[in-house]
């Protein structure tokens, strides 16, 4: 059993406390490769940001549950010489099983997302439940959801937007102890969230009224990609074939995150334009074969895609 206390990170408890009375979101940005994370620590220590370092099951998979470990241990050595020491939270993104999340918990990660919306009412407090109780023992904090979202998240995926109950958030949170819950109100995962010219809507009169339910309770949007416009066009510019499409409009994010909601996930912007900047090189410089040649931009678009998230979007520089 590894401790995440011993490598320097923390749970999402405190940072969630202070990000609702502060009005602002805290970042959890999905990685599973070195440039992500030189990027994301580059823009949280420029920034002043603190972080939620996000793995879905998937990363977990591609990158090696101990790899992972030791980056993000690497990264809190990393801000600091930097020159400044972030709060940095190791967060399961979408855990789907008890066992997911436990083992997690052993190799170091501070916080934990089980996702049950796709399950029964009761079966998702069940098990939602038995990942707070032995989460708990280990001071690491536990995300539940309640609502489905649209778009395709690991090997789920969802067509409609099942919007979630606010009538069921006061006893799913007093009966199964989580930390912070995820809501569905009109994001979605993927980077085609939308058609352009469809309504992009996010439901603040859900989030008003169950703000209302459980007063002061860290609330959570995944699914907050907006699809940058320019990104898409760059990709498609030099070679790429992506399909029309829109996010989630930032303004409506920066609503979202004077609220009570706390946590904003974004991964798909990033993947976007990590993208765009790969085919710009091997357009304009086909010779090129040196890896650091075309990652290396890949990360630079990605730090200042971060930056601009966290200064114009969640609010959350300054918050050390
Ligand atoms: O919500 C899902 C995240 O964007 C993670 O995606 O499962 O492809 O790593 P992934
Ligand atoms: P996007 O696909 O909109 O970036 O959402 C990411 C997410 O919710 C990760 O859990
Ligand atoms: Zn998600």
């Amino acid at each position: 059993m590894i401790s995440y206390k011993n490598l320097g990170l923390v749970n999402s408890r405190a940072l969630f406390a202070k990000s609702v009375q502060g009005g602002y979101a805290i970042p959890a940005f999905n990685f599973n490769n070195m440039e992500q994370m030189q990027a994301i620590i580059g823009a949280c220590v420029e920034t002043k940001s603190p972080v939620i370092l996000q793995v879905s099951s998937g990363a977990r998979k591609y990158a090696n549950q101990t790899l992972l470990r030791y980056m993000a241990q690497g990264a809190v050595e990393y801000a600091k010489e930097l020159g400044c020491e972030i709060p940095i939270v190791l967060h399961l993104d979408h855990g789907d099983s008890f066992e997911l999340c436990k083992s997690c918990i052993e190799y170091g990660f501070s916080s934990v997302m089980i996702d049950g919306s796709h399950l029964s009412y009761e079966e998702n407090v069940a098990l939602t439940k038995k990942v707070v109780e032995y989460a708990h023992q280990y001071d690491v904090t536990v995300e539940g959801e309640l609502g489905v979202l649209a778009g395709v998240e690991d090997e789920v995926s969802a067509e409609h937007h099942t919007y979630t109950e606010p009538d069921e958030v006061e006893d799913f949170v007093q009966r199964t102890g989580v930390d912070s819950l995820a809501i569905s109100i009109g994001t979605s995962h993927g980077a085609f969230k939308f058609k352009p010219g469809q309504k992009t809507e996010i439901r603040l009169d859900i989030l008003a009224e169950i703000e209302r339910r459980i007063p002061g309770f860290p609330i959570v949007l995944h699914g907050a990609s907006s699809v940058p416009q320019d990104i898409v066009a760059q990709i498609n510019q030099y070679g790429g074939k992506l399909k029309d499409s829109i996010g989630i409009p930032e303004d409506q994010l920066r609503a979202a995150a004077k609220s009570a909601v706390c946590k904003i996930n974004i991964d798909s912007d990033g993947r976007l334009a990590m993208t765009a900047a790969i085919r710009k090189v091997f357009t304009n410089k086909p010779e090129e074969f040196d890896p650091r040649k075309y990652l290396g931009p890949a990360r630079d678009k990605l730090k200042d895609l971060y930056k601009h998230k966290i200064l114009n979007v969640l609010g959350s520089n300054d918050k050390i």
